[in-house]
């Protein structure tokens, strides 16, 4: 298993690229499954979750071949010959269970694993279950497998989602776009990845109205045909990596990189005394002087701050000036990171969903775990920032969401390597 070694830092200067995103390129890659067409999706990030759905799909009979190194997905579900999406590969990424809403529209029944918990909590599958019953869907839980079928076809109904589900919404959306008539999801996800997702089946024939609001409105239509469409730039490496140089100091660009997609993170950024800046290529973050100051935040569904950067900005405020508190609202056990931060001499106190942090003048570099993808690397930005050697183990939870991080953050100045053992 790989680990990856950071040395405290001095300022980081230069550019990074950011990837397609992964959340939205795990949503899209089901989508294929809509039309006997082809699919093709440019702009994929090279990163091992995509590999699992690439998996996932061919076993369901799809053709999934990758190009240029990676950056494009050509698919085609042309002949779909099993509807058992299974155990062994369900259990490794929870996104798999986005193949049920296209497979029960394109085939009228499906056979999909439920997930099961992961680290950051229960994470159950009851509203895209609900959702898809009001599409018409029968569903049945059986030996760990939930059984759906759809004997008379889906028909459009309206969907009132008691929380903004990201994969509800998407598993909804996606079945509803072949469903007859008319649906409507009420308090939908109004994520950047909906918004993505929508317009890839839009290109693919599908009529949706209201992506990126809380209604979204699908009329069904008989068939889906081909298209080609770029996936969004991930907004979550976009803001890990608008970290670093706030962590270390110094000035960088990140390629690609836009406001519209990170808006409340910068505003947090702002407030804790970082400069954002729109270019002509992306973002540039810098942060000249001192240290920075203590903010709160609060995770909420987009637009409010994102989940999946809460364990970034915990690190960065481990050194900042005075004492934030950080509320986790989406996930109820998404503070593994903070004993990792504390070996590092970090002051941090966890009650509930509820973290205090007490900024440090310095974090001190120790050997340290990661226990989720995000988790991994806020480890790897307290490394940054910190006296002496980090090393970072079990770092397969990273290469599932970050493209090749190490090369990245190096070519900007940082000391990062990556050691086999
Ligand atoms: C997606 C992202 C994940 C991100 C999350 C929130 C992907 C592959 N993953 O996950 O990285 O952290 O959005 O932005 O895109 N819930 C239920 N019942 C359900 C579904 C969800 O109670 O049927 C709850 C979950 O337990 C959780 C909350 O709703 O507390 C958010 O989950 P959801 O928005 O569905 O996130 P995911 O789609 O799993």
């Amino acid at each position: 298993m790989d680990s990856i070694i950071v040395r405290g830092n001095g300022p980081l200067k230069g550019q990074i690229p950011i990837a397609g995103a992964k959340n939205a390129c795990l949503t899209l890659m089901p989508a294929t499954l809509l039309s006997e067409e082809p699919l093709t999706l440019t702009n994929a990030p090279r990163l091992s979750d995509i590999k699992t759905m690439s998996q996932l799909l061919s076993s369901l009979g799809a053709e999934v071949t990758s190009l240029q190194d990676g950056k494009v997905l050509a698919m085609s579900s042309h002949d779909i010959n099993n509807h058992v999406a299974d155990y062994d590969i369900v259990r490794k990424m929870r996104a798999s269970n986005l193949v049920l809403g296209p497979m029960l529209a394109r085939l009228g029944h499906a056979v999909v694993s439920l997930p099961g918990g992961c680290a950051i909590g229960a994470r159950p599958m009851d509203l895209h279950i609900f959702g898809l019953e009001k599409l018409g869907a029968e569903i049945e839980l059986k030996d760990g497998y939930l059984h759906a079928k759809a004997p008379n076809g889906l028909k459009g109904a309206v969907i009132e989602l008691s929380f903004a589900s990201v994969g509800a919404t998407e598993n909804i959306l996606m079945a509803a776009t072949l469903a007859k008539g008319t649906t409507v999801i009420k308090n939908a996800a109004r994520e950047p990845e909906i918004v993505d997702l929508a317009t890839c089946l839009r290109a693919m024939g599908a009529q949706i109205e209201g992506d990126g609001t809380s209604d979204i409105t699908v009329q069904g239509v008989d068939r889906l045909h081909g298209a080609t469409h770029p996936v969004v730039t991930d907004r979550i490496e976009l803001g890990t990596f608008m970290l670093a140089p706030a962590f270390c100091g110094g000035e960088v660009e990140l390629l690609g990189g836009r406001m519209d997609l990170v808006e409340s993170f910068v505003a947090k950024l702002h407030e804790a005394g970082i400069d954002v800046e729109e270019t002509d290529k992306g973002l540039k973050v810098a942060r000249k002087n001192g240290r920075v100051k203590a903010v709160d935040v609060t995770t909420e569904p987009f637009p409010g701050f994102p989940t999946d950067l809460q364990a970034q900005f915990m690190a960065m405020m481990c050194t900042a000036e005075g004492t934030s508190v950080l509320e986790e609202k989406i996930f109820e056990n998404r503070f593994m990171h903070a004993p990792e931060l504390v070996r590092m001499g970090a002051n941090i106190e966890v009650h509930g969903g509820t973290a205090t942090v007490h900024g440090v003048e310095t974090l001190k570099g120790a050997p340290v775990m990661a226990t989720d993808l995000r988790a991994s690397v806020s480890l790897i930005l307290a490394g940054l920032a910190a006296e002496g050697e980090t090393v970072v183990s079990r770092v397969y939870h990273l290469d599932r969401g970050y493209e090749r991080v190490e090369e990245k953050l190096s070519n900007v100045g940082a000391h990062i390597e990556r050691v086999s053992e």
